[in-house]
């Protein structure tokens, strides 16, 4: 009987135990539930797909297929405001589901958008995705569901073609980026995790890249618990700017606990680092050899290191060929000035040397003796 209840009471504080370590479980970047520590309480999070990813672009695999990614109404701002608000984990920002994405093997609908961060004006990273080992300062993340096979994004996060983030990586720059502010400018009335406020709606597609064209693409998952791998991600090359004051602005006006926590923590550093490949392939929308595009004086200037180079090839050759052809003559010299002097061994081996010298138009050195003269 009491080994019976034993195990009842096990169980039921196993039951208790795995209820916690569920969807309730607050995870943060570092702490005791630290990025190091999500797979121990999620376990989607230890799998072999995750993301974000390092881009090794001389790994990458270019597919002639991939066409420019197409946003479909993000132009349009409709007659709504759109929310902002202050998860605790980062900024969001819902998005209208008239908002969708082209040029991928499914119909997707855009659901939020929000960014990662980090807390030293860009220098220490701040990026998720890197690309051959370098971070960005921030990235923009817009979010889709695939709307052709499922009803809702809840159940399409759980499914391996469910979603469909765009990565776009952020630098700083002189210019304060105007789409972006239409988002900063807000982030002092959510100072506060579980915090909102609508904000104007804006034209979305100023916060992307001019060249939707020329982006890496693979599979991965969610970068933030419960880490679900169930994302085609789409990583674009060209990265976008905002101000240094900008960029400040978003390290510092957010804090990670709610307004009744007395002790504050500033929302920083919300970026995972780069995980495993592991057999995942990337593919690139554009050649590798496309990767620098010169400018003409660029151009000009290879042209012209090219000439000077072979110029300068050209004499080296000459100087080479003309002291080596002078060096023989000059080695010949003393080969036959000492058999004139006095000399036991030497002198005797002297001739020889003197013969394979003249032989070049006749192999047989040691073997032919002098042939007399007709
Ligand atoms: C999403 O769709 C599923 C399946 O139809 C449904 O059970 C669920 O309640 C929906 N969730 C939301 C948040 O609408
Ligand atoms: C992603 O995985 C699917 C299979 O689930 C595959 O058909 C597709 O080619 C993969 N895409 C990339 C970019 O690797």
């Amino acid at each position: 009987m009491d080994s019976v209840r034993m195990w009842i009471i096990l169980l039921i504080l196993f039951r208790q135990w795995t209820s916690c370590a569920g969807a309730d479980t607050h995870w943060t970047y570092t702490g005791s539930v630290g990025q190091t520590q999500w797979s121990e309480y999620f376990p989607h999070c230890g799998g072999t797909k995750q993301s974000p990813i390092n881009v090794e672009t001389s790994q990458a695999q270019h597919d002639p297929s991939l066409t420019p990614v197409r946003p479909l109404g993000y132009r349009q701002t409709g007659n709504q405001p759109f929310t902002l608000t202050n998860n605790g984990h980062t900024v969001e920002m819902s998005l209208p589901g008239w908002m969708g994405l082209g040029g991928l093997p499914w119909q997707f609908t855009a659901v939020q958008l929000h960014l990662h961060w980090g807390s030293s004006g860009g220098r220490g990273g701040g990026s998720e995705h890197t690309i051959d080992g370098h971070s960005s300062a921030a990235e923009l993340h817009v979010v889709h569901f695939n709307s052709e096979l499922y009803p809702n994004v809840s159940t399409a996060m759980k499914q391996k073609d469910g979603l469909a983030v765009l990565g776009v990586l952020i630098e700083t720059s002189e210019d304060t980026n105007p789409g972006f502010e239409n988002i900063i400018s807000y982030l002092e009335n959510i100072k506060h995790a579980g915090q909102k406020v609508p904000i104007p709606a804006f034209d979305v597609q100023s916060l992307l890249p001019l060249h939707l064209g020329r982006y890496f693409r693979y599979n991965g998952s969610l970068t933030t618990p419960p880490c679900y791998q169930s994302v085609l991600w789409t990583v674009f090359t060209e990265r976008v700017t905002v101000s240094l004051a900008q960029l400040r602005k978003l390290e510092t006006a957010l804090f990670s606990s709610p307004v009744e926590e007395s002790d504050s923590h500033l929302l920083q550093d919300n970026y995972r680092s780069p995980q495993p490949l592991n057999r995942r392939v990337v593919v690139a929308s554009f050649p590798p050899d496309t990767t620098t595009v010169y400018t003409v004086g660029e151009i000009c200037a290879m042209v012209i290191g090219a000439i000077c180079g072979c110029i300068g090839l050209a004499v080296i050759i000459h100087f080479v060929i003309k002291t080596v052809r002078s060096t023989s003559s000059w080695d010949v010299l003393p080969s036959v000035r000492p058999t004139s002097l006095p000399r036991s061994k030497e002198t005797e081996k002297e001739p020889k040397q003197d013969v394979v010298f003249k032989t070049t138009s006749n192999p047989e050195k040691e073997e032919a003796p002098p042939q007399p003269e007709p």
